[in-house]
């Protein structure tokens, strides 16, 4: 009977040659989730910066151009917003989807349209359904400041009665004014 049990025992456990071969297989899985977690973080963290936002393709000059005159990058205390604070929406999986959606279409229009003859005032008009009051609350946690107009007051205490959707429905063109 104990022959038996230790015969079933040493016959169930991999031979030394297959156990060699799951502790390679499990290094090489874990070397290979890091490698891809590092390219994929760098390039998720590059791509969001005003730098590659701004400088990578000759669409962009304009809007950056724009927004270097803003309040919000040209603010009087000092505070900025970069692109991706308001163009992208908080929370990981809905940043990684519009992300993705975003430069996937960025790039199409980059190659096979007409980067040099863009519509601007469309593109501003399309650019708003993708901006999430969530990015500005990031910053703008107060919609009832002490200083704030009648008038944006009771803008803001419909937008908090969902009467008012969007931010930037009632503040259109707050960072890319065209200088000309
Ligand atoms: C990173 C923080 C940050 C984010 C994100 C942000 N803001 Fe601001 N915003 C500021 C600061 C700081 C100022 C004050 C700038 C100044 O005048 O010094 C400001 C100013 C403003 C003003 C008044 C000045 C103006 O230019 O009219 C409005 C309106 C405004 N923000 C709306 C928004 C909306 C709408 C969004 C989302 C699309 C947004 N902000 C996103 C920080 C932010
Ligand atoms: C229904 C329209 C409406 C909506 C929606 C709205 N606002 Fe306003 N907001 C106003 C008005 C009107 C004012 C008063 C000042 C003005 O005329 O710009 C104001 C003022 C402000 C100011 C102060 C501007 C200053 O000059 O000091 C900030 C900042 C601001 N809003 C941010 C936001 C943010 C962030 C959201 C979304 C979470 C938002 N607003 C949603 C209409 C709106
Ligand atoms: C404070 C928020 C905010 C910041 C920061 C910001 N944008 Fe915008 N952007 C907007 C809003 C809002 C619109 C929609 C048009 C409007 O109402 O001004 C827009 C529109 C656009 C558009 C479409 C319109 C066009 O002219 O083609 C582009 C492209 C764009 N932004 C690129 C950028 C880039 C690049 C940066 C950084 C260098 C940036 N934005 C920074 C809020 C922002």
């Amino acid at each position: 009977m104990k022959n038996l049990l230790k015969e079933t025992i040493t016959r169930k456990l991999p031979t030394p040659a297959i156990r060699k071969q799951i502790v390679l297989t499990i290094l090489a899985t874990v070397f290979v989730l890091i490698v891809f977690y590092s390219f994929t973080s760098v390039s998720y963290y590059y791509s969001s910066t005003n730098h590659f936002c701004s400088t990578k393709c000759h669409e962009m000059v304009q809007p950056y151009q724009e927004y270097l005159l803003s309040s919000h990058y040209d603010s009087r205390k000092g505070v900025v917003a970069d692109c991706a604070d308001c163009h992208l929406p908080p929370g990981l999986i809905e940043k990684w989807y519009v992300k993705t959606k975003q430069g996937v279409n960025d790039s199409l229009v980059h190659i096979f349209g007409d980067p040099e003859n863009l519509d601007h005032v469309a593109l501003k008009i399309s650019a708003r359904k993708n901006i999430h009051p969530g990015s500005c609350m990031k910053c703008h946690k107060n919609l009832f400041p002490s200083d704030l107009p009648r008038g944006g007051f009771k803008a803001h205490k419909a937008f908090k009665n969902q009467e008012a959707s969007n931010c930037v429905d009632c503040h259109v063109n707050l960072v890319h004014v065209s200088p000309s």
